[in-house]
């Protein structure tokens, strides 16, 4: 079982050339709206991979939450956890995405920023010995912290996305309670401090991190902690759309720790997921299901693509 506890967007799309400068007007090439928001994001991704998933959040009563819901039942999200607020809108992310694929985002919290006791009851009565929790920092990081001592205390595996990064913050101990810290690598010199990774990597684990993962991008990963391989390098795709590639990284993996897949087997999986998702435009609709992350990594094996020795 996955268990997604984290924010639901309405991701509102703009893509263009190139990002402006300050002061600059130029003209988009095209626009879109579609469901979005890290937690809804990782929630489709593990549902795709075949885990079965739970989304524990937050949408107003609105149009926007609406269309969220439907789209994550869907793609078979367990939805029964998400609550409705009378009040706050759903939370909204502002994407701008240039020709080259990579995109730039600012989110609106809306009602995201109202989770809080009622959802972490809830995802108490979900949580079960063995389940693998994935968590963000797109809702506020005190309640982000409980839930992920709740998830240790029963005996679940917790991953924590600290992005946005400047949600976080750090002392001593702040991540006693997380199996795997997945950050990509802007985030991490930014959090830690350093341009140096494998410093970010020390401040983390120093911090009371297990593991940490660092996303790369087209550079691939960097791993510290109880990895067999400390580097995996990326498939070389042509990137469409970068949105959402770190949320299909981590909903692939959790998905495939719960199928069995030890953790070196699950990073690559995550990586030819995130790969696929960023040849296509757009966050949930992007993401590929079991079945294509398997023929991709058959084909990418078949040629011997890059992968790590003992995987191929
Ligand atoms: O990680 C991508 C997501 O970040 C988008 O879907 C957007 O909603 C923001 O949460």
């Amino acid at each position: 079982m996955v268990i997604s506890f984290g924010s639901i967007n309405m991701d509102l799309v703009v893509r263009c050339e190139r990002a402006p400068e300050q002061g600059e007007t130029i003209v988009s090439t095209g626009w879109l709206t579609n469901p979005g928001g890290k937690g809804a994001n990782q929630a489709v991704q593990a549902s795709r991979i075949g885990a079965e998933t739970f989304l524990v959040g937050r949408v107003g009563s609105d149009a926007f939450g609406r269309d969220a819901m439907n789209g994550l039942s869907a793609y078979r999200v367990d939805v029964g956890g998400v609550m409705v607020d009378p009040i706050l809108p759903t939370g909204v992310a502002y994407i701008l995405v240039e020709r080259s694929g990579e995109n730039r985002i600012v989110v609106v919290p809306g009602a995201n920023g109202a989770v809080g006791a009622a959802e972490l009851k809830i995802l108490e009565g979900l949580l079960q010995p063995g389940a693998v929790l994935l968590l963000q920092c797109e809702i506020p990081f005190a309640v982000v912290l409980e839930a992920a001592r709740i998830a240790h205390e029963k005996g679940a595996t917790v991953i924590l996305d600290p992005s946005p990064w400047e949600s976080v913050t750090l002392m001593p101990g702040v991540f006693a309670d997380v199996d795997y810290l997945m950050p990509n690598e802007g985030e991490a010199r930014a959090l830690a401090g350093t341009s140096n990774l494998d410093a970010a990597a020390a401040v983390f684990l120093g911090m009371g991190a297990r593991t940490v993962v660092l996303k790369r991008g087209d550079k691939g990963v960097v791993a510290a902690g109880a990895f067999e391989c400390p580097e995996v390098p990326a498939f070389s795709v042509v990137a469409v759309d970068t949105t959402a590639a770190g949320d299909s990284f981590q909903g692939a993996f959790a998905a495939s720790l719960d199928l069995g897949f030890d953790a070196d087997t699950a990073l690559c999986r995550a990586m030819a997921a995130a790969a696929l998702t960023v040849t296509r435009m757009g966050a949930q609709q992007s993401m590929p299901d079991e079945v294509e992350v398997t023929a991709f990594l058959e084909a990418r094996l078949h040629k011997g693509d890059h992968l790590p020795k003992q995987q191929i």
